[in-house]
C-alpha cells in the first residue's frame, strides 16, 4: 500500500516511519524545505529515542522517501495523512485548524484518482464533517472520503507506541474507509490489538477525551500529594495503594511539578471551548486546567520554602528543563515558568539538561548551561530536579554535597530516596513526600 503523510512534525514524522515499519510505501511531505533537506541529510528535526534508526533503515530500504511538494506524494496514495500541527488559536484557546485545511485544499487540488484522507492531527469534534464539505466543493468530481486516525503517541516512546499500542482508533463512514485502514494497520493484529471502528465524530472526541482524562488523573494525584505533606502521608504510596485497583490502573500517577508538553495543556483548552460552543459545561476539565496553571506558581514558593524563604543572590542548580525525559521539548514546561520567576527574585541559575539546550537557550534567557550536572551544581546553595532524566537517577550524591554551597535538595519528581539523600547530608524537599533534615 502507499501513503503520504503531510506533515514531519513529531506526529508525521514517527508515524510516517512507522508505517514504512509495518510494509507500507510512505511519502513524507513538508512545505519546510530545511526540514526535508535535514531528513534527507539523515538528520532528524527532533530527538526521539529510536528514530534516526528507524528512518535511515526505511529510507534505505526505499519505503520511505522525503518531499517539499504534495504532487509527488499524491500520486498513487491509498490514503493521505493530515499530521500537520493544531496550536493553541491566540487569545481564545480553540484549536487553530489553519494548517490542516491549506493541506485539505493543497490535496483536494492535486488529487487525481480517488482516495482516503485521514487526520492524524488532534482535530476538533467536527472537523472531519466539515472536510469532507471541503472535498465536495472543491471536487465535486472526485470522492474523496474522510477517516479520523487521531495518534497516542507519548513524546520519548513514540515509536514503541505506535508499533504496540493499547489501541487503534479510526472514526469512518464507509467500507471502504475501514478496509483502508484495516489494511495499513494489518500487522497489529499478531499482537491483537485492539482496533476501534467509530463514528468520525467519535474518534475526534476519543482523542480529546483521553487526554483530558489522564490531565485529570495527574492532576488528582497533584493535589493529594499536597495533602499528604500535610498529613505525613506518603503520596508515592497512595498512588501505588490506589493504582493496584484496576478500576484506577497504575499509570499517571505519578505527582510532580504539573503537566506540560504540546498536548495536554492545548487538549483541554480547546476541548474546554468546544464544550462551550455546544453549551455543555465541563467543569472537571475547567478546573484541572486552573489548578495546573496554579500549580506551576506553587513550585516556585516550595523551592523559597526550601532555601529558608530567600533567593536573592543565591546559586540554584536546575536539573532538566525539557517537559519530561527523552525529549528536546520546551513547549508549556512547569521549567518555563519556575525558573524565570527564581530569576525575578534574584536567583542565579546553572542548567543542565541532557537534549534541552537547544531550545532552553531560546526560551530561558540568563540562566548558565552547563555540559553536566555536576558542573552545574558547583558551589550551588539549592538543586532542584525538575525533569526526571535517568541520568538524573544515578547522580552520586555524596560527590554532590561535596561540590554544593548548601545542602539543600528540591525533588520535585520524587526521584531520589530521602533517606539517602539525608545520610549523603542534603535537606530533602519532595512532592508529596515528608521532607528529610540533613543526617535524619
Ligand atoms: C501525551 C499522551 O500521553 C499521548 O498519549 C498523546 O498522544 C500525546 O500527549 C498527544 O496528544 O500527542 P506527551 O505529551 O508526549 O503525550 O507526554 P506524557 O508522557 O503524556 O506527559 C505529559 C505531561 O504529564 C508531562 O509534563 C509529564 O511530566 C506529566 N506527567 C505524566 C506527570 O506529571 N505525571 C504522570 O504520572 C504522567
Amino acid at each position: 500500500m502507499r501513503i503520504a503523510m503531510i506533515g514531519t512534525g513529531y506526529v508525521g514524522l514517527v508515524s510516517g516511519a512507522c508505517f514504512a515499519e509495518f510494509g507500507v510505501e510512505v511519502t513524507c511531505v513538508d512545505k519546510a524545505a530545511e526540514k526535508i533537506a535535514m531528513l534527507e541529510a539523515g538528520r532528524m528535526p527532533i530527538y526521539e529515542p529510536g528514530l534516526e534508526d528507524l528512518v535511515a533503515r526505511h529510507r534505505a530500504a526505499g519505503r520511505l522517501r522525503f518531499t517539499s511538494t504534495l504532487e509527488p506524494a499524491l500520486e498513487g496514495a491509498d490514503a493521505i495523512f493530515i499530521a500537520v500541527g493544531t496550536p493553541t488559536r491566540r487569545g481564545d484557546g480553540h484549536a487553530d485548524l489553519s494548517y490542516v485545511f491549506a493541506a485539505a485544499e493543497e490535496i483536494a487540488r492535486g488529487l487525481d484518482h480517488p482516495a482516503l484522507v485521514v487526520t492524524k492531527s488532534t482535530v476538533p469534534v467536527g472537523t472531519g464533517r466539515r472536510l469532507q464539505r471541503l472535498f465536495r466543493e472543491l471536487r465535486p468530481d472526485l470522492p474523496i472520503d474522510v477517516a479520523s486516525n487521531p495518534e497516542f503517541l507519548r513524546e520519548g516512546s513514540a515509536i514503541e507506541d505506535f508499533l504496540r499500542p493499547d489501541r487503534v482508533v479510526c472514526g469512518v463512514e464507509t467500507q471502504a474507509a475501514r478496509d483502508t485502514l484495516a489494511a495499513l494497520y494489518r500487522p497489529l493484529n499478531l499482537i491483537e490489538t485492539p482496533i476501534l471502528f467509530t463514528s468520525i465524530e467519535t474518534a475526534e472526541l476519543i482523542k480529546y477525551a483521553t487526554n483530558s482524562f489522564l490531565a485529570t488523573k495527574i492532576t488528582f494525584i497533584n493535589e493529594i500529594a499536597d495533602l499528604c505533606e500535610k498529613v505525613g502521608a506518603d503520596v508515592q504510596q497512595v498512588a501505588r495503594g490506589i493504582g493496584l485497583d484496576g478500576r484506577i490502573g497504575r499509570k499517571f500517577l505519578h505527582a510532580g511539578p504539573g503537566y506540560g508538553g504540546s498536548c495536554f495543556p492545548k487538549d483541554t483548552l480547546a476541548l474546554l471551548r468546544t464544550a462551550e460552543l455546544h453549551g455543555v459545561p465541563l467543569r472537571i476539565v475547567d478546573t484541572v486546567v486552573q489548578v495546573n496553571e496554579a500549580r506551576k506558581r506553587r513550585m516556585v514558593k516550595k523551592i523559597v520554602d526550601a532555601m529558608s524563604g530567600e533567593v536573592a543572590g543565591k546559586r540554584i542548580a536546575v536539573l532538566g528543563v525539557t517537559f519530561k525525559p527523552n525529549t528536546d521539548d520546551m513547549r508549556e514546561s512547569p521549567s518555563l515558568v519556575i525558573v524565570p520567576a527564581l530569576q525575578a527574585e534574584g536567583a542565579e541559575i546553572r542548567v543542565h539538561d541532557p537534549e534541552g539546550r537547544r531550545e532552553g537557550e531560546r526560551l530561558l534567557p540568563g540562566v548558565t548551561w552547563c555540559s553536566d550536572s555536576y558542573e552545574a551544581i558547583t558551589g550551588a546553595d539549592a538543586i532542584v530536579l525538575l525533569t526526571e532524566w535517568n541520568q538524573f537517577r544515578g547522580l552520586d550524591l555524596d560527590r554532590a554535597r561535596s561540590l554544593v554551597r548548601q545542602p539543600v535538595l528540591v525533588d520535585l519528581r520524587n526521584v531520589f530516596d530521602p533517606e539517602r539523600a539525608s545520610r549523603a547530608g542534603f535537606v530533602y524537599t519532595g512532592v508529596g513526600r515528608p521532607g528529610r533534615r540533613a543526617g535524619a
